[in-house]
């Protein structure tokens, strides 16, 4: 077992509902500690440059579009597994595939409106914690 770190953005359909504690709830219960966290409206730049990814995908616009509709909450989580475990925590990307008790199952409205995003890789967790956070932000 690694200790690993992984981001973690709660995103606008679930802040504009309110949602936020009942979904940091879900990291905490399950032993994922929050050693960072900001509620922050991210920039146009912020949003394309963080799914750059995906630019090509006809879904790209509408992702961009969707994480600019209100605040979100981004969040370092760190434990045991953090990455894989947070993506067990969220569920399956579209909300009609995710598991009984996850956040998408319970929370999420569509495949765009999914409430949750979290790194899928260590890779990835890496570079999207630099994306929002500065070294002396974090606070294990
Ligand atoms: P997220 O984990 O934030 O990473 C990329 C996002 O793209 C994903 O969650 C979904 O919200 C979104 N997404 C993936 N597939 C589709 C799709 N077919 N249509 C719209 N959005 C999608």
């Amino acid at each position: 077992m690694a200790l690993e770190r992984t981001l973690s953005i709660i995103k606008p359909d679930a802040t504009k509902r309110n949602l936020t504690g009942k979904i940091v709830a879900k990291f905490e219960d399950a032993g994922l500690r929050v050693v960072a966290s900001k509620r922050i409206k991210m920039t146009r730049a912020q949003a394309e440059g963080f799914y750059a990814v995906h630019k090509d995908r006809p879904f790209y616009g509408e992702l961009v579009e969707q994480m600019l509709a209100g605040p979100v909450v981004v969040q370092v989580l760190e434990g045991e597994n953090a990455i894989l475990k947070n993506r067990e925590i969220m569920g399956a990307t579209n909300p009609a595939n995710a598991a009984p008790g996850t956040i998408r199952k319970e929370f999420a409205l569509s495949v765009g409106e999914n409430s949750v995003h979290g790194s899928d890789a260590p890779e990835t967790a890496a570079e999207e914690i630099k994306f929002f956070f500065t070294a002396d932000e974090i606070v294990g």
